[in-house]
């Protein structure tokens, strides 16, 4: 099973089980993993899922919808080009090892 490591803004690293299929936000949810509140429940009605993404994830990732591009304008915190919404990005076995930033505030 993959693994994913979630970094905290303060530079704490979690490493979680990624199961294939599940989303990000599931993965981070399920093992409790503080600054991904994931408030709707995958819904795509809060941005507290929000996540930053190295270039080269973001270019192995699908493209944003246009619902996720519009939800994200709502993200607490600054958005940047690695910015997306992680109920809306399922894990492939392509994801293990991969270190995914979590923004100082939901
Ligand atoms: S969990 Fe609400 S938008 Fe992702």
């Amino acid at each position: 099973m993959p693994k994913i490591i979630f970094q905290e803004a303060d530079g704490t690293r979690i490493e979680v089980e990624a199961p294939v299929g599940k989303t990000i936000m599931e993965a981070a949810r399920d093992s409790n993993v503080p600054g991904i509140d994931a408030d709707c429940g995958g819904a795509l009605a809060c941005a507290t899922c929000h996540c930053y993404f190295s270039d080269d994830q973001i270019g192995m990732l699908p493209a944003k919808s246009a619902s996720e591009e519009d939800m994200i304008n709502f993200a607490n915190a600054e958005v940047k080009d690695g910015s997306r919404l992680s109920c809306q990005i399922s894990i492939t076995q392509d994801m293990d090892g991969w270190v995914v930033q979590v923004p100082d505030t939901q």
